[in-house]
């Protein structure tokens, strides 16, 4: 298993089989229960998604202790400031040896671009991920901020600002990956706002199951609450990993 950022094989996930491409997300309040619930998953999955909770809470040592125990980690802190701050957060964060971390594509494309410029200054650089449109926002909650096009529409415009600067991974949800996929072939495509079949959809909005989402293109799904707050975490990825074996046949 991969214990480097530079050796986590990101593009062509494609060819990845369904291990590789499950996220899990690890959004837990303290670094005890986060390694907690990646004991009782057993080495399903290579990947771990941190998120603000985790991360302001633990800082580096998290994403260190994740990696140390071999897997990969998706730094998912969704970085939104100007240009300067944001490629000096790129610069510190990365230092505990991310494979993928995100930021935020309504940043702007001087904002994206002083983020790539400051990743590919790394030795191991992370994979820059544009957050297109969240997956809790619904056409009514995007209205709401201003913007009156449907998600789908602002995913495609953001997606194509982003890959005008460089960055070559988006996350949106399973509802635009048919499209952002055939706009944009070379693209790592991350998607959030997975439910399996009968599965609480919480906050989330622009939901899919595992298997429309990979039928759909997508290369990584993330998923959180459906497998860490599952009576059998172990069991509930089985299941997920099952599906998108199916997806992929
Ligand atoms: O528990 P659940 O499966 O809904 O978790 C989804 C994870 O994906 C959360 O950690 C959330 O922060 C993240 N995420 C998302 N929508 C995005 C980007 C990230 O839900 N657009």
């Amino acid at each position: 298993m991969s214990s480097s950022a530079s050796s986590v094989a990101i593009s062509g996930a494609r060819d990845l089989g369904p291990r590789d491409q499950l996220i899990v997300a690890l959004d837990f309040p303290d670094g005890a229960a986060a390694l907690a619930l990646i004991d009782r998953l057993e080495n399903l999955v290579l990947w771990f998604k941190i998120g603000l909770e985790l991360y302001v809470s633990e800082g580096n040592k998290i994403v260190e202790a994740v990696r140390s125990r071999g897997y990969s980690v998706f730094l998912d802190l969704k970085l939104h400031d100007i240009p300067n701050t944001v490629a000096g957060a790129v610069r510190s964060v990365t230092k505990s040896g991310a494979g993928m971390l995100t930021l935020h594509a309504a940043g702007g494309p001087a904002m994206l671009a002083a983020a790539q410029e400051a990743a590919f200054a790394l030795p191991s650089p992370p994979k820059l991920l544009a957050v297109t449109v969240l997956t809790s926002m619904d056409p009514a909650q995007l209205a709401s901020t201003g913007i009156a096009v449907s998600p789908a529409d602002q995913v495609m415009r953001l997606a194509k600002m982003a890959y005008d600067t460089g960055i070559r991974g988006f996350v949106a949800s399973a509802e635009e990956v048919a499209i952002l996929r055939l706009a944009h072939p070379d693209a790592t495509l991350v998607i959030p706002g997975i439910r399996p079949a009968g599965v609480d959809t919480d906050d989330q909005k622009r939901i899919a199951t595992p298997s429309a989402a990979i039928a759909a293109g997508a290369d990584y799904l993330v998923i959180g609450r459906p497998i860490t707050q599952a009576a059998d975490p172990a069991t509930a990825a089985k299941a997920i990993l099952e599906e998108i074996a199916a997806a992929k046949l």
